[in-house]
Formats: C-alpha cells, sequence, structure tokens
C-alpha cells in the first residue's frame, strides 16, 4: 500500500530543496531501481523490484532519512532487455512519468529524471512538461538531460543516429530555448540550426526560475555543455571501479569540470554513484559481493558490459570497467564496514567530488542498513549536517 512521506516540512523555512542539497557538506542521493535489475546482472536472492510502488517506498525511505535526491536513468531496450535468464533490465519504468508520481507523496527531496531530448521531443513541449511537474513538486524537480549513447536507441525511434558533438550542440539550443521559454513573458519565434518555434509560451512557469539542471558524462563536450548550464554533472571514475584508483583519478577530473564552469562565471557541483555494499564486518561485505558474482547472469553480464562498460557504448564514461566490476553495480565499488564506507566517501570528498548518488544491490533493507549504520558516521565526519542543524 503506497504510503506518504512522513518527513518533516523543511521547505517552511522559505529554503529550495537545491539549496538544501547545495548547503550540505556532501550531497547524498539515491539511485532508483527503475529497471528490472537495477545496476547488477545477478541472480543472487533480493526483493528489488522495478514497479512504481517500490520505488516509491525507496524514494520516501530516502527522504524519511534525509537525502537531498533520488535519480532515475532512462534506457530503451528491446524484447528480453540485455537478455540471459533473468532478462537483465527488460522491465523499465519511465523517470519523467515516476518522478511526476513521486511529487505529491514526498516533500522535501529533489526529484530529477532521465530525458533523452533527441528522441522525438521538442523544447517547447518538454518546457510545458517541466513546468507542470516542478509544480506538481513545488520546485523539486531536475532534468537530466541526456543526448543518448546507443545507435540502437535512435533506430528504435527510427532516426539514424547523431555524431557525439553534434548531439551536444543540439542539447545546447534545446535547453537554451527552455530556458528562454521558462523566463520570457513573450510569444517566442525562433529559427535555429536544429530547432523552430513560432509564437511558443509556456505557462505557468517553473516555480523558482527553471528546474534543477543537470547532465552526465565525460567528454569535452560533455563537459562544455555542463559547465554552461547545469547544476550538479553526474559523473563516473575515469579508473574504473576500485576506489582507490578512482581517488588518484578524480580530483584531476573534477578540477576539470570545475574550472570549465568558472571560467564562465558558473559553480557546478559533481556528482558520482558509488555502488555501496555495506556489512558490519568486512568479511560479510565481501562475501555479499561474492555471492554478486556467484549468482551472475552470464549472458545478461556479458551484454551489459559490451554495450556500456569498457568503453562500449560510454566511451570515455566507462572506459576502464570490467566485465567483473559492471556485474558487481558498475561505477565505483564501496564494500566493507559503515566505518570503511564512511572513510571511502571522506576520500572521495578530498578527490573533488560534491556528492555521492549511491547505488545497492538489494535497496529497501540495504538503505535501511546505510540510514542506520552509515549515515550517523556521516554526520560524525563532517560530510552531512544532522537534521535541524
Ligand atoms: C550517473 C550517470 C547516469 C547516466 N544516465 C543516463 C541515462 O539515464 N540514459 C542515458 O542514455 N545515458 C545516461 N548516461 C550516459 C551519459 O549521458 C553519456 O552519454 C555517457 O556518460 C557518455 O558520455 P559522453 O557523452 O561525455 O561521451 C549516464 C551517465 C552517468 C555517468
Amino acid at each position: 500500500m503506497l504510503r506518504r512521506s512522513t518527513a518533516p516540512d523543511l521547505n517552511q523555512d522559505g529554503s529550495t530543496a537545491l539549496e538544501r542539497a547545495l548547503a550540505q557538506p556532501m550531497i547524498l542521493g539515491l539511485f532508483l531501481p527503475l529497471q528490472s535489475g537495477a545496476w547488477s546482472p545477478s541472480m543472487a536472492p533480493r526483493d528489488t523490484h522495478w514497479g512504481f510502488d517500490y520505488n516509491a517506498e525507496c524514494a520516501i525511505r530516502a527522504e524519511e532519512l534525509g537525502f537531498d535526491l533520488v535519480f532515475g536513468l532512462a534506457q530503451w531496450l528491446g524484447k528480453g532487455g540485455y537478455g540471459g535468464e533473468m532478462r537483465f533490465r527488460e522491465m523499465a519504468m519511465d523517470p519523467l512519468l515516476v518522478t511526476s508520481g513521486l511529487a505529491p507523496i514526498t516533500r522535501n527531496i529533489l526529484l530529477i529524471s532521465t530525458v533523452h531530448i533527441l528522441y522525438g521531443w521538442h523544447p517547447v513541449q518538454l518546457a510545458k512538461f517541466a513546468a507542470t511537474i516542478d509544480h506538481m513538486s513545488g520546485g523539486r524537480w531536475g532534468l537530466n538531460m541526456v543526448t543518448g549513447y546507443k545507435p540502437s536507441e535512435f533506430h528504435m525511434f527510427g532516426l539514424d543516429d547523431i555524431e557525439h558533438d553534434v548531439r551536444y550542440a543540439m542539447a545546447d539550443e534545446f535547453v537554451t530555448l527552455m530556458k528562454r521559454l521558462w523566463s520570457e513573458e513573450e510569444n517566442l519565434t525562433y529559427e535555429g540550426p536544429y530547432w523552430s518555434m513560432q509564437d511558443a509560451f509556456v505557462a505557468p512557469k517553473p516555480v523558482r526560475g527553471r528546474p534543477v539542471l543537470v547532465n552526465a558524462g565525460t567528454s569535452p563536450a560533455t563537459i562544455d555543455y555542463a559547465a554552461r548550464h547545469s547544476d550538479f554533472i553526474f559523473i563516473t571514475s575515469p579508473a574504473g571501479a576500485d576506489p582507490a584508483a578512482a581517488c588518484s583519478a578524480l580530483p584531476a577530473h573534477n578540477r576539470k569540470i570545475k574550472l570549465a564552469a568558472r571560467a564562465l562565471g558558473q559553480e557546478i557541483r559533481t556528482i558520482i554513484n558509488p555502488h555501496v555494499i555495506c556489512r558490519p564486518t568486512e568479511k560479510e561485505a565481501k562475501q555479499a559481493v561474492r555471492s554478486i558474482l556467484d549468482n551472475r547472469d552470464p549472458v545478461a553480464a556479458s551484454n551489459f558490459f559490451r554495450s556500456i562498460g569498457g568503453g562500449g557504448g560510454g566511451k570515455l564514461s566507462w572506459s576502464a570497467t570490467t566485465e567483473e566490476m559492471w556485474t558487481v553495480g558498475g561505477n565505483v565499488h564501496l564494500v566493507g564496514t559503515p566505518e570503511q564506507i564512511v572513510e571511502w566517501f571522506v576520500r572521495l570528498r578530498e578527490a573533488g567530488c560534491d556528492g555521492l548518488q549511491v547505488n545497492f544491490y538489494d535497496f529497501l533493507p540495504d538503505l535501511e542498513y546505510f540510514g542506520k549504520a552509515v549515515l550517523p558516521l556521516m554526520f560524525e565526519a563532517g560530510l552531512r549536517h544532522r537534521p535541524g542543524l
């Protein structure tokens, strides 16, 4: 049975969800498991489910625990998803619709949705959708604008795939037009290289000027786009899933992104998404990893890895990952006791990451344990302000 968040209303002091996130020493978000199998092509036992009720409970619990944001990725796969016995990610809820459903049952947390803007969207249409969800959520909606990196997705929509940097030029024009539609009080007529509109108008305007803007990736074109438009950029480790290697490579990467933004007079926050496997003892945490690997779906793991990891579709973003890393859960792996996890969080902060967006293997129980055992240590380590402070 779906319930509403019981978190105290943090908006009463006039603060916005974005301001509250930015005021934290380390931004904290949760990846939502909108796709069947979430991040791990493994059949090790778990109750994680792609359905709306399960994801709603994840978002509500994250809010009650004081997280700043939840985020949904979007992917378009054919029959069987990434395949294998588990038909990895065949079931996939649309994050735009899910975040609109989450708006009235949460009250504080940012709801960030991915949208593939090149798969048939027009700036007027998305500007209107965004303003609508922004109102439904009281100014808590965020847009992760992605341009799509899989030719198969373009083909699914009957489109030819588009060269990498052209995609970002299209995205730049798209978001610039949405910003104008969100702010201008007169009809807009425009004829550009990629988009055109005549007497276009969006009302209501978003609650606070514009929704939170986010993008994800690694390439120079992505960083250039992020520097100009985004509040947050979702980053990956340039050195793969090993956290020590990631912490060596991340300072230069984070610096490059922030310098690019500052050169334009902008501030951007970098958010990395570690896969957290935390147990009371290191032995138990390592056993959990072993169980994920021992129960891997080999076909799904191989397809998933080949299409994204190891420099597959993700190119620079996941170039240093291996199939084994990708089976456990993609991105940086943090495995250990609550103390060890928080030590890694501190090191990621020192490496210039402004935020964490955590993935789990089994979302609700792992989130619950995170709230009980890891969050208090984050307060102690100065990574998070205690509620009410
Ligand atoms: C945390 C994170 C989330 C992402 N979410 C999506 C997504 O939901 N859908 C998608 O098509 N691409 C997603 N991407 C891929 C990026 O948009 C981008 O295409 C990819 O990282 C390649 O980077 P590049 O464009 O800089 O080469 C995500 C990337 C990251 C790091």
